[in-house]
């Protein structure tokens, strides 16, 4: 499984580069707003200054919501750097661009995937990564999890390469059970992330061995 950091906080994308799990990073318009990243030029340097600190995949997201206009910007984003994956929504229009990308051998993320149907269209396009936020369906009262497992079995059926990046994750319980159904990336935050180191069994068991040694070396 993929991790990716969800974020364009650089020093958060340095801190988990650092931790040595990192395999790529996931924006959106509203994360680079989070940041105070404003005015094309400034967008486009911050994905590359991004795509400086880790080694892998950097979805970057077109704000056109028309295909003319997501093929201009997909173009000008994918030739910043060959990390840059052009994040796509899914729409009518985005549909036909990622068809577009994909045949231009350029790596897509398809955004905001809420059905089963829209991963079967996102497939069929040709989408790179393709993701279904889990997090917002668990907000309406939705198991995000179950939209991961039908994806899935779909996926499965047909042998279809495109990957299930479970984006929208929360917390570190999503993770675990992404991994448990076989999303193959997820996206979510820091602190996530670092959730998976924590157990209360390993503290306990570690002070135990630093005291035990002290003893035996006293
Ligand atoms: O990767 C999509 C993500 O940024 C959305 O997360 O927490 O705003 O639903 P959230």
């Amino acid at each position: 499984m993929k991790f990716f950091i969800d974020t364009a906080n650089l020093d958060q994308i340095r801190e988990a580069q650092a931790l040595g799990v990192l395999d790529g990073v996931t924006t959106n318009p509203s994360l680079m707003a989070k940041e105070g990243i404003t005015g094309a030029n400034n967008i486009l340097k911050h994905y590359v200054d991004i795509c400086e600190i880790v080694d892998g995949d950097v979805s970057a997201e077109v704000i056109a919501v028309d295909f003319e206009g997501m093929v201009r910007e997909g173009e000008a984003l994918a030739s910043l750097h060959p990390q840059i994956v052009v994040k796509i929504p899914m729409t009518e229009d985005g549909v036909k661009a990622l068809k577009y990308f994909s045949d231009a051998g350029i790596k897509t993320n398809c955004t905001l995937i809420f059905s089963v149907g829209q991963a079967l269209l996102a497939a069929k396009a040709g989408a790179t990564y393709m993701s279904p936020f889990i997090g917002r369906l668990d907000d309406v009262s939705t198991d995000g999890l179950d939209l991961i497992e039908d994806i899935r079995l779909v996926y499965d059926n047909y042998g279809f390469e495109t990957e299930i990046l479970a984006a929208s994750v929360r917390h570190t319980m999503h993770i675990v059970n992404c991994a448990k159904i076989g999303a193959d990336v997820m996206t979510g935050p820091l602190s996530a992330i670092k959730g998976l180191l924590k157990h209360p069994l390993t503290d306990i068991g570690l002070a135990q061995f630093l005291a035990d040694h002290k003893k035996g070396n006293q």
